[in-house]
């Protein structure tokens, strides 16, 4: 199975469960980058703000190809209940026709994951949704986030 793991990160959290996830399933992988600054408390307000009302934003080019791969597995974090605009974008420029798609989301707490993902499945309704993942903190309980991530990942690997 050739896989590939698509994230977009804006302080490290996603990158650290998509690198592992990677790590575990040998998948390549590649970072969604916002041309869009993010950072500091205006680019905290805009993100929350492109988030709510469901904005794309420009991202830069990526270099890998979905359609190469049998497994695409996206993660975003938790912002205000909806995916970063980054992603949100890179779902809808490519066709992931149906293509078997995984989710994962990163959160500050449990409350809200589940509808980032339900959200991410509605961008991309022609797409095959298989397993999905929320990781809540991950650098507060980074062993129990390794833990959860490695459980996921063999089921990953069962023929879905
Ligand atoms: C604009 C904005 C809105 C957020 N909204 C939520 C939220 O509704 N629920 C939640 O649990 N975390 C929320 N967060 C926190 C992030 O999801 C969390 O810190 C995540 O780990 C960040 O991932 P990253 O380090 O990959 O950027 C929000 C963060 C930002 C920047």
């Amino acid at each position: 199975m050739k896989a590939l793991v698509i994230y977009y990160t804006r302080t490290g959290n996603t990158k650290f469960v998509a690198e592992k996830i990677a790590q575990e399933l040998g998948a390549d992988i590649e970072e969604v980058i916002d041309k869009k600054n993010r950072s500091g408390p205006i680019g905290w307000l805009s993100a929350g703000k492109d988030a709510m009302s469901r904005s794309q934003t420009e991202i830069a080019e990526t270099n890998k190809k979905p359609s190469e791969y049998d497994l695409i597995i996206v993660g975003t974090p938790n912002w205000a209940s909806k995916p970063s605009p980054a992603i949100r974008t890179y779902l809808s420029k490519y066709d992931l026709t149906g293509k078997k798609v995984a989710t994962f989301c990163i959160t500050d707490g449990l409350e809200s994951g589940e509808k980032v993902i339900e959200e991410m499945k509605m961008i991309i309704p022609k797409s095959e949704s298989t397993e999905h993942l929320v990781v809540p903190n991950p650098a507060k309980n980074k062993v129990d986030a390794e833990n959860k991530i490695s459980e996921w990942c063999t089921r990953l690997k069962l023929p879905q």
